[in-house]
């Protein structure tokens, strides 16, 4: 039976988005204008129909666009562009919105202004989420994850290898595994074949293996990796998260570490996810699920808006789990 986590439609949303926006752009080209208070303005007639126009184009250009603008010769980690732009489309249809609120009726002038600041956090969120894309932008934060310098690491769900590059380029005497199921809808192709092109462009082929498979089910033996690394994916598990760290446990050494990266509910998710990011596991959460499966905490804190913990499997730890 295939074990079925909340990855593969955890981003469905992020379509919605998109398709929201189309509506949006439709409805302001061809309502808005009609209303009374604004035919009598040709300048407020010219001027939906440029936000019109702007949200169906950047609608369009979120939906189909990706394929005409293929870049071979740089690192892409293949975010589709309805999760890098549907904030922007978010925070421009809001803020048509409150311009409508404003126009139509102006005794409603609070929400207007509830409007607006909501269409700030949308692209504020933007911002946050458009950084994930750049092959510049530091994905990890700063932690000793592989004292000895050398060793085996293992990515669990690496996508088209953002932190597997990062660790590899950090850490030069480590060689990893690069394991996902690639099979989520919000990287082009499912990551492994951008994954690939990568590691050929970073000069890590010879470096990194990839692997195929669940990280609820991780088909490795019992002490296999010297460290491990796990970057936006195991908050990806739906109610499986505290399977799949048990896996990280069981497949690492004892004395190795793991550094967990996650989204934990903080101003800068509420920019990119609003209300949704208050179903988001706390930072206080994913600690009592690390102790309660035998990890020590060696350090912790938030980066870029994430949450980390450099968790540690104890020297004299069983391997409990086995
Ligand atoms: C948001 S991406 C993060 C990719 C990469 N770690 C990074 O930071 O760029 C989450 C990744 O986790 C993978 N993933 C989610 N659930 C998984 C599962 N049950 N087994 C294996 N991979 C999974 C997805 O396929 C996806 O590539």
């Amino acid at each position: 039976m295939k074990i079925h986590s909340a990855a593969s439609g955890a981003h469905s949303h992020m379509w919605l988005v998109g398709v929201a926006g189309l509506a949006a752009g439709l409805v302001l080209m061809a309502y808005i204008p009609s209303l009374e208070a604004i035919t009598h303005s040709l300048f407020w007639f010219a001027g939906f129909h440029l936000v019109g126009g702007i949200v169906l184009l950047g609608s369009l250009y979120a939906t189909i666009g990706r394929r005409f603008r293929q870049r071979p010769n740089i690192l892409d980690f293949g975010w589709v562009p309805a999760w890098t732009l549907g904030p922007l489309l978010a925070a421009v249809v809001l803020l048509a919105a409150a311009v409508v609120v404003q126009i139509a009726a102006p005794s409603w002038w609070p929400g207007a202004i509830v409007l607006t600041l909501l269409a700030a956090n949308s692209f504020a969120g933007h911002l946050a989420a458009a950084s994930t894309a750049r092959p510049d932008h530091a994905p990890l934060p700063m932690v000793d994850l592989l004292p000895a310098g050398r060793g085996l690491v293992l990515d669990g769900g690496c996508g088209a290898g953002r932190t597997s590059i990062g660790v590899a380029r950090g850490l030069a005497g480590a060689s990893l595994v690069a394991f996902d199921r690639f099979d989520s809808d919000y990287i082009e192709g499912g990551g492994r074949a951008l994954l690939e092109k990568n590691l050929r462009l970073g000069g890590l082929a010879d470096r990194v293996r990839i692997q195929h498979g669940d990280l609820t089910a991780l088909p490795f033996e019992n002490a296999s990796f010297d460290a491990a690394v796990s970057a936006h994916a195991i908050d990806h598990l739906g109610g499986a998260k505290e399977a799949g760290l048990r896996e990280m446990w069981r497949v690492l050494k004892p004395g190795g570490r793991f550094l967990l990266v996650v989204w934990a509910p903080g101003w800068t998710m509420f920019a990119v996810a609003n209300l949704m990011s208050f179903a988001l596991t706390t930072g206080a959460d994913w600690r009592v699920m690390a102790r309660r499966i035998g990890f020590e905490i060696i350090d912790e804190g938030t980066f870029n808006g994430h949450c980390f913990l450099l968790l540690g499997k104890p020297a004299d730890a069983e391997n409990r789990h086995a």
